[in-house]
Parts: C-alpha cells; structure tokens; sequence
C-alpha cells in the first residue's frame, strides 16, 4: 500500500461515521439528536479532576511501558476487591484505552491465517483489528432468544469449525446487546474451552460496573480459575469513570503475554500519558458510591427509552442487563444501513446494526440525557410509522 492509499473503508468505524454524519447535518441548522457514541454523557468525578490538577504540578516525564507503579498496583487492588482476584504486578499492562491493548494484544499473538471467535452482536472494533493483523473474525450469531450471550454448543461448533483458533472473545455487558453472562454459562463456556488448551480467551469487561441489577459482576477468570493461565481480562477507566478521552485502560492476564503486549506499547506509543494515569489512580483509589448514583440514571434512561420503543409494533427491543445501548430489531426485516441514513434526515442518529454483525438492527445509545433520548426514539418511532 503506498503512503497515500485511502484507507480501507471496511477498516472505519461505522459508530464515528454515522456521528460525523450527524455532526454535519448539525453544523448546516438541522436538528438531529445524535444517539450513536458510546459515551458517557456525565464528566470525571470532580476527585479525579482534583487529582489531575494537583499531577500537573509535577514533571509528567517518560513513564514505564507496562503502567506507572502506582497505577499497576490500584489496578490490581480494584480485582482483588470487586472481582475477587489476585492478580501478580508482572500480569498487569496499561495502555491507551482498553483499545489499544486489545490491539496490542492481538497483534503480539495473531500471524496470518489464525482465527478469533467473535460472537455477534460484537463490538465493531473486534473484527476490524483481528483483520488490521493478517487474521480471520470467526464470527458466530447469537440470537434475542438466548439473550444474545454466546451458548456453550455455539462455542464447541465455532472451534470444531475453526481450522487456527487463536482467541475466543468474550464481552459482558456486550457493546451492543448489554448481556451478562450467569455462572451457569460462564462453566459451560469454560468447560468447552478446557478441550482447546492453545486457545486465549479475551475477557473484554470494559463495562463491568455500568449494570442494572444489584447480583454480583462475573467473569471468566474468577468462575473457571483453572483458566485464568490464558485469560486476558481486558478493562479501563473509559466507561465506570466517565474518562473516555483519557485514554487508560489495562490487560490483566499471563505474564509471558503482558510482557509481549508491553513490547508492542513500547514501539508504538511508548506509554499512555502520564497525567491520565495518576488521574487513574485516583478514579480506581477514591470513592465508589457514584457508580450506583450513575447506574440508576442509565437504568431510568434505558427504562424511559424502552417505554417508547415497545409501544411500537414495528420494533422487538431487548432489556440490557448492563452497558448502555438498545439494540431493537426492526420489524418486517429492512435494509438497517439505509434506515439509518433516513433516520439521520428525521432528526435522529443511530447505527446500523450490521456494524455489530447485526442486519435489520439498529443501535442507540442511552448515554445521553433523558429529554433528547426520548425525543430521539420518538422520531425514531414516527419515523418507522410513515414507512410502508
Ligand atoms: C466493548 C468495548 N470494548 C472496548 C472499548 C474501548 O474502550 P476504551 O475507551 O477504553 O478504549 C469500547 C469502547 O466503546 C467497547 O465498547
């Protein structure tokens, strides 16, 4: 490719397309209420603004690759105490968002021809990445009726199928389905995966504290701990902290790959800032209690947007258990990428559901405020009611 290729469109992210779109439209007078970010709508709690301030006082130099001591350590101190796990300072690696160390991730493991099992609905970012290294998604459909959550028997077919499995990717609460995954599931899953000891397992728990029901939050590494030697759980201060623009987010797992995961940070951008990280500390150290005072936002948003949407017929939507998106299913099947171009003229910005795997879908944030999210899926409503 030379240097002045266009990049590959199937590489670009169809979430910051579609708000680009909607930022236009706004920029030329029009009002649209963009429902496409994943994005927290509230800032940093002020401590961690504090913490910032104070941190700009002092030299931001250089820092190690695999995270600031401190910052490994709060790390650390946060599994233990919300996940139960211990976790070794050599298993911990920070980076510029739980992107980037996906990324660093996969490209320290996949050669050309390896495959990593994607379930879908996923993460836009999943397949792209896993392509951006030479490898395959493998992807494998999930359904309304299961909850949208990977089954056991979906696995076990996926890896039979496979001919180079490398990952398997795990994401609960899924961006876009918002589906928590039971112990029941995480065992079965586990049981499956003891047959394919070369596989690695990506536990993306980017939104583990953004949940709507008081049980207690489940992952792979502390259900099935015979595991956890191919585990990399995968979490950042991006979505609980409402710090997206930061960019710190960490990889948990063995130690041999958090060490080739570090090699990787260390050529491509060394470290993230300095001045984020100790921001960091302070979001994993300070108080908690703003966790469930947001959840209870979301979790009235999500309800009040539900309310809208069910009283359509031409709309199935599932309630999400956790993040904060709704994925309804339009009804009878459309073309969801020219809906949501003609959504965008009825004043309303969402997703096609096709960037998550998910055609006749679409995906709407609730990570905005209750006045403009209701409005938007009442266009969204009106609209679905004027089409044939
Ligand atoms: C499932 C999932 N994983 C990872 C990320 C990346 O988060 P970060 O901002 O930490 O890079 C996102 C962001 O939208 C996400 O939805």
């Amino acid at each position: 490719m030379s240097p002045a290729a266009a990049p590959n469109r199937a590489l670009q992210s169809p979430i910051l397309m579609m708000a680009k779109r909607a930022a236009a439209l706004r920029a030329e007078g029009r009002d649209v209420i963009d429902l496409t970010l994943g994005e927290p709508d509230f800032n940093a709690p002020e401590h961690v603004l504090d913490a910032a301030r104070q941190a700009l006082g002092s030299r931001l130099a250089y820092s190690p690759s695999n995270g600031i001591e401190p910052l490994r350590r709060a790390i650390r101190m946060r599994l233990k105490k919300d996940r139960g796990l211990d976790v070794d300072d050599d298993q911990v690696t920070v980076g510029c968002g739980a992107k980037q160390i996906i990324f660093n991730a996969l490209q320290a493991t996949l050669k050309p021809g390896d495959e990593v099992i994607v379930p879908a609905p996923y993460w836009a970012s999943y397949p792209a990445m896993i392509s951006l290294c030479g490898a395959q998604p493998l992807i494998l459909p999930t359904c309304a009726a299961e909850g949208f959550r990977l089954t056991a028997e979906h696995l076990a077919a996926g890896l039979r199928l496979a001919k180079s499995p490398k990952w398997v990717v795990l994401n609960a609460p899924g961006n876009p389905s918002g589906s928590l995954y039971s112990e029941r599931d995480l065992q079965a899953l586990a049981e499956v995966l003891r047959q394919y000891p070369e596989v690695l397992v990506l536990s993306d728990d980017i939104y583990a504290e953004i949940r709507y029901n008081a049980k207690p939050y489940l992952t792979l590494a502390s259900v099935a701990p015979d595991l956890a030697e191919r585990i990399l759980l995968v979490d950042g201060v991006s979505k609980a902290y409402a710090m997206t623009g930061w960019r710190v987010g960490w990889g948990c797992g063995p130690a041999s790959l958090i060490s080739a995961m570090t090699t990787v940070q260390s050529q491509n951008c060394t470290q993230t800032s300095t001045l984020s990280q100790l921001a960091a500390v302070a979001a994993l150290e300070g108080p908690q209690e703003f966790l469930a005072e947001r959840n209870a936002i979301y979790r009235q948003r999500r309800d009040a947007a539900l309310r809208v949407l069910r009283a359509c017929d031409k709309i199935n939507v599932s309630c999400p258990e956790g993040a904060f998106y709704l994925l309804p299913q339009i009804k009878p099947k459309i073309d969801d990428q020219a809906l949501a171009l003609e959504l965008l003229y009825a004043g309303v910005a969402t997703v096609p559901g096709s960037a998550f795997g998910m055609p006749g879908y679409l995906r709407l944030s609730f990570a905005t405020d209750e006045a403009s999210l209701v409005e938007g899926c009442t266009r969204l409503v009106r609209a679905l009611g004027t089409r044939s």
